[in-house]
């Protein structure tokens, strides 16, 4: 998991938009699958891993009687939180700059989510997470949202040419003794030197068998984000699309 801070701090520095935006509506219509179970008279606990710029958890937090709590472990992406935090006026927000694997909480939360971004690590490092996710969580009612790349666009993603846009490029490889997604980034003109993202990836029968012992089950997953330009979020059916799926997770 060393890659991690070096990744995701040059792809910010790559690419703006992909953590410096402002809360757009793709936001909150990822976040819409929570209000499901948030009954808007009664104020809920959320707390959202890997928050990046923060914008999921901004959108979350903008929602009637919710109280978020987002970690990230980047300073800068931090400060973007803060910044849409302090325009957006949203008190009931509170920003963590830590890794989640060291978290410890006082009270537990009514929902846990992690958009984009699970599969870090190996599979003993992901059931680590997700028994900790199971901890964090209210023993009845509590819900998790986890956003699970899939084997298919992994898989897939290896055929597609290089992306470019404007100076910087973005390749993707698929590992197929392990089952990840592999996602480079570099610049035509900087510094040259690339960076890795590798994300292990799963069907929804995978990703329930790596749920065993970890005290969560799998309520349903639906297809979260798609290929192509059609960026459709929660309300989507196309599984064939699928880049990733949105798994909710209960206590068993
Ligand atoms: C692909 S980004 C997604 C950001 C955000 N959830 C979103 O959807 O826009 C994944 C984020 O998880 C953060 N992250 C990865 N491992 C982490 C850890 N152990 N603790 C806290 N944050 C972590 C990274 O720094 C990165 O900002």
């Amino acid at each position: 998991m060393d890659w991690v801070k070096e990744f995701y701090r040059k792809q910010n520095q790559l690419s703006k938009e992909c953590y410096s935006s402002e809360v757009e509506d793709y936001h909150k219509d990822k976040v819409s699958i929570i209000s499901k179970y948030h009954d808007s008279n009664k104020r809920i606990r959320i707390l959202d891993l890997g928050s990046g710029g923060g914008q999921h958890a901004a959108a979350m937090a903008m929602l009637d009687n919710t109280e978020v709590v987002a970690v990230e472990l980047l300073e800068e992406l931090c400060s973007h939180t803060k910044d849409l935090k302090q325009k957006h006026h949203l008190n009931n927000l509170t920003i963590i700059c830590e890794d989640f694997y060291r978290l410890q909480f006082k009270q537990e939360f009514d929902i846990v989510t992690y958009y984009d971004g699970f599969g870090i690590g190996d599979d003993e490092d992901q059931r680590k997470l997700l028994k900790l996710i199971s901890s964090w969580l209210k023993p009845e009612s509590g819900r998790a949202f986890i956003e699970v790349y899939t084997s298919w666009f992994a898989l897939s993603s290896s055929l597609r040419p290089v992306d470019i846009f404007r100076d910087v490029r973005r390749q993707y490889s698929y590992d197929f003794a392990n089952n990840r997604l592999e996602d480079s980034w570099w610049s035509e003109t900087k510094d040259n030197k690339r960076v890795t993202q590798t994300l292990r990836s799963y069907t929804p029968p995978d990703f329930r068998l790596l749920l065993e012992g970890t005290g969560l089950k799998e309520e349903f997953s639906i297809p979260c984000m798609a290929q192509a330009d059609e960026w459709c979020y929660p309300k989507g059916d196309c599984w064939c699309k699928a880049i990733t799926f949105m798994s909710s997770l209960s206590h068993l």
